[in-house]
């Protein structure tokens, strides 16, 4: 196995480029790749304040490491979600990286801070723990953001993710999701930061030999709640058409994105979105989702 750009000896093979890649070239196709999206969707740029959402896994990592040794201006930002060790174990991996490399780190606890319970909500609410801690992630990204005049909010989503929600999103045909689905999410609202996905053009393995390669650490375990979740059947079998037709993801992907979106985009714009009566935040009700969750749980500790 030679590598395709100096001839060297390869370490890893891209099936779906048909091409092996020493070290070094690997590095430099990363950083091509995560340049290209960049540049290509107008996600941000070296003036530009990105806030990045880190989880303590290998995406998340990779994204936040490669982005500050670029040049950007970037702020880590962890959440914890009060889910038992993996929780505390992921903070400790974002913490100690972040003071390792001098870099900006805003941490939330959303237990501490807000008195929220994800366990106690999703029982209260009848809703999945999954759904619950969605909302809550997806409200403080773009708060904190848009209260420290942040310009986008950065994603670790890579190529596995993005065309396991797509597969899923097409399987029931969900025209708002498929309407939101995209590398960058342009901002419809004043108070609302645009979202920017810059690895959704790598896979899982290339992030994971990217953290490896630079020795960064990073948490091995997924989410326990992650467990039988739909999106791990949509990735098995898209590995299966991968492994019969390499390529398969990233074809799903680009053809969405330059065929099929336009036809949802309507969705997205035409949303009547309205301002939390409590906190001022955007929402679709008259007190947004987060708020409602405050409330309950505060509710239930004073019964
Ligand atoms: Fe939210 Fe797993 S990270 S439930
Ligand atoms: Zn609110």
């Amino acid at each position: 196995m030679k590598c395709v750009r100096c001839k060297g000896k390869g370490i890893i093979y891209l099936k779906r480029h048909n091409a092996a890649f020493c070290q070094d070239c690997f590095l430099y196709y990363y950083n091509n790749q995560v340049k290209k999206n960049i540049k290509k969707h107008r996600m941000f740029d070296k003036k530009d304040k990105i806030l990045v959402v880190i989880s303590g896994g290998k995406d998340s990592m990779a994204l936040w490491h490669i982005l500050a040794k670029e040049g950007y201006n970037v702020t880590g930002m962890y959440i914890n979600l009060g889910i038992g060790q993996y929780s505390d174990k992921s903070q400790q991996v974002v913490e100690s990286f972040a003071q390792k490399n001098g870099l900006e780190l805003i941490v939330k606890d959303i237990k501490k801070e807000y008195g929220l319970d994800i366990y106690k909500l999703s029982k209260l609410l009848k809703r999945s723990t999954c759904s619950v801690c969605g909302s809550i992630k997806r409200y403080l990204f773009n708060k904190i953001a848009y209260d420290g005049g942040f310009s986008a909010v950065a994603t670790g989503h890579n190529l596995d993710d993005e065309a396991a929600t797509l597969l899923g999103n097409v399987l029931s045909w969900e025209e708002g999701y498929l309407a939101r689905q995209s590398p960058v999410l342009e901002s419809i609202h004043p108070k609302l930061v645009k979202k920017v996905k810059p690895l959704y053009t790598l896979t899982e393995r290339e992030n994971l030999f990217y953290v490896l390669i630079n020795k960064i650490e990073f948490l091995h375990d997924e989410c326990p709640h992650a467990v039988g979740a739909r999106s791990i059947m949509y990735k098995d079998v898209l590995n299966r058409l991968e492994e019969e037709s390499p390529g398969t993801k990233q074809r799903f992907i680009t053809s969405f994105l330059e065929k099929g979106r336009k036809h949802f985009q309507d969705v997205y714009e035409k949303v009547e979105l309205k301002e939390c009566s409590i906190c001022g935040q955007v929402t679709t009700t008259d007190v947004c989702s987060f708020c409602r969750f405050v409330r309950l749980s505060n509710q239930n500790t004073e019964n």
